[in-house]
């Protein structure tokens, strides 16, 4: 048993930045959370390997900090490259953050079966394939007292359903187990994992759903106690905050950031 004991507030006390040289791996890295995560991980000291299969641009003031891969996650045969790609750039890795991810809409009667996979094959199975090509290099950095940190961005739609969406609310739903299932399987060797399950964001994703659906930004925020949706930098704070060792103890979580909005 290899069980790391990180306690003391002592320890984090004049640490200005919470990731200062960490390494980190974030997918989904051009889409509007990915983007904040970026930033927001560069602005805590880290350096980032910006993963999308779409070229992600660099955010401001982020410089050499930030580097772009681009990579289709569901092709199976590119994950192990792309991780011994990102570990030659950076050196290791401490830091896996899984955003990438695609909305398909449909019950179960209404959805294509095609759009049922895609959403299967990002939401869950580049996630579980990507996380095992890392884990060799998560593993291999968390010495001491600094476990290495695995943040999976699901959907609080994983945790309680929205009407109409069975393919993204289920595949959602699996990964918060998968990501559940790391932390309770690798904890012993340094690993903390966590998934944030965000409620309505304001992104492209959501500003697609909106035009879709013909519904107002303002109907939206309306369902939202706070009375607004949340912007991608609140998704960014929680995950810079995973990653770093103030959330030394929590792993296994799945936490909701949402304005207290109910669905189901
Ligand atoms: N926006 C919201 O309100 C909201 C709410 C809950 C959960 N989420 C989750 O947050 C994450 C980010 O969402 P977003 O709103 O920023 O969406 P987004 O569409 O802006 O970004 C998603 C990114 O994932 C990338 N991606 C998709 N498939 C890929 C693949 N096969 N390989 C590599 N990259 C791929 C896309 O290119 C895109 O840049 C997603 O997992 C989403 O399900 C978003």
């Amino acid at each position: 048993m290899n069980r790391r004991v990180c306690d003391s507030s002592a320890e984090h006390v004049g640490r200005e930045l919470e990731l200062a040289g960490r390494k980190v791996l974030v997918t989904g890295a051009a889409g509007g959370i990915g983007q904040a995560i970026v930033a927001a991980c560069v602005r805590q000291g880290a350096r980032v390997a910006a993963v999308d299969r779409v070229m992600a641009p660099v955010p401001d003031g982020c410089g050499d900090k930030a580097v772009p891969f681009v990579a289709d996650l569901t092709d199976p045969g590119s994950t192990d490259s792309l991780i011994a790609e990102v570990i030659t750039e950076l050196g290791d890795l401490e830091g896996l953050v899984n955003c990438a991810g695609v909305m398909r809409r449909g019950d179960l009667l209404a959805i294509d079966l095609a759009d049922w996979s895609a959403a299967y094959a990002v939401n869950v199975d580049a996630v579980m394939r990507l996380c095992r090509a890392a884990l060799p290099a998560l593993f291999a950095s968390s010495t001491g007292n600094d476990t290495a940190s695995i943040v999976t961005i699901a959907s609080q739609w994983g945790l309680v359903p929205a009407a109409g969406h069975i393919a993204y609310n289920s595949s959602k739903a699996a990964v918060v187990s998968l990501t559940r299932s790391l932390a309770r399987d690798f904890g012993a060797r340094g690993i903390r994992a966590n998934s944030i399950c965000p409620g309505e964001i304001l992104t492209p994703m959501v500003e697609s759903k909106l035009a879709t659906t013909g519904t107002k930004e303002s109907e939206l925020a309306a369902a939202i106690p706070l009375g607004r949706l949340g912007r991608p930098r609140e998704v960014a704070e929680l995950t810079t905050f995973l990653l770093s060792e103030r959330a030394s103890f929590i792993s296994g979580a799945a936490i909701e950031i949402t304005g207290a909005q109910q669905v189901g």
